[in-house]
């Protein structure tokens, strides 16, 4: 009784789905720019309509547009004052749409086991391994049994994602807005905290993207 959306973008592909799914139902839903994959079992009680989703880093709303139709109830948070001020702005009165202004990687707000699934495009890149792995932990704790996580990150193991990082660490003792990761770093923080692994997407481009399951029933 699963759901969960990998997510990619059509324009460079950075994101190939893998293995095909048997115990779901694949919808390919165009959503401009950005594809999102509906990966919905055959539960009538878990379609899109009926989740609930966090989405982490919405920014300017890229996504955010496309899903806010598509489910039950949408909550977005973001460490920007800005997007959480601009985005409801931008996306006009929702009934089912909240956006939380957070400043530490975790949700105070958020009930346990209240969350159907978690994406995040473009935000891992940006985050370090620490807050990462905050984030997972607070992840589990919000998502319902079976509930899924998805989301992408920059890949040091490619050159291309090798090239980005020559690319835009500055000088020495600059720092760079962004952050690398092996794809096994993702797998084995994801696991110790009790994920199941349901896909590790990578190419030769400079994006890796993961999903993950709480398990169905957890102690
Ligand atoms: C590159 S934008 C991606 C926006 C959008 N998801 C997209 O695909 O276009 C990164 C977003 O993540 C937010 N962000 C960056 N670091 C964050 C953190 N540690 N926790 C939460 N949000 C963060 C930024 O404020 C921004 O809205």
């Amino acid at each position: 009784m699963v759901e969960g959306l990998g997510i990619f973008s059509s324009k460079n592909g950075f994101i190939k789905r893998t293995e095909p799914d048997q115990t779901r139902t694949t919808l390919a839903t165009e959503i401009g720019p950005t594809i999102a994959w509906g990966r919905f079992s055959r539960s009538a009680t878990s379609g899109t309509p009926h989740s609930v989703v966090l989405e982490l880093g919405p920014g300017s709303g890229r996504l955010t547009r496309h899903l806010i139709g598509r489910c039950r109830e949408l909550i977005c948070a973001d460490y920007s004052r800005m997007v959480c001020k601009w985005l409801p702005q931008y996306l006009g009165k929702k009934r089912h749409f909240k956006v939380h202004h957070i400043s530490k990687p975790y949700f105070p707000m958020i009930p346990n086991e209240s969350i159907d699934v978690v994406v995040a495009n473009g935000v891992f890149e940006h985050i370090e391994l620490e807050d990462l792995s905050f984030y997972l932990e607070d992840f589990y704790r919000i998502l319902k049994p079976s509930g899924v996580v998805s989301f992408n990150y920059e890949n040091i193991m490619t050159s291309a994602g090798l090239q980005w990082l020559r690319t835009f660490r500055g000088e020495p003792g600059d720092g760079c807005i962004f952050r690398f990761y092996h794809p096994d770093t993702l797998r084995w923080l994801s696991e110790n905290i009790g994920f199941a692994v349901l896909h590790v997407t990578v190419d030769e481009s400079r994006f890796a993207h993961i999903e993950l399951q709480k398990p169905p029933s957890c102690s």
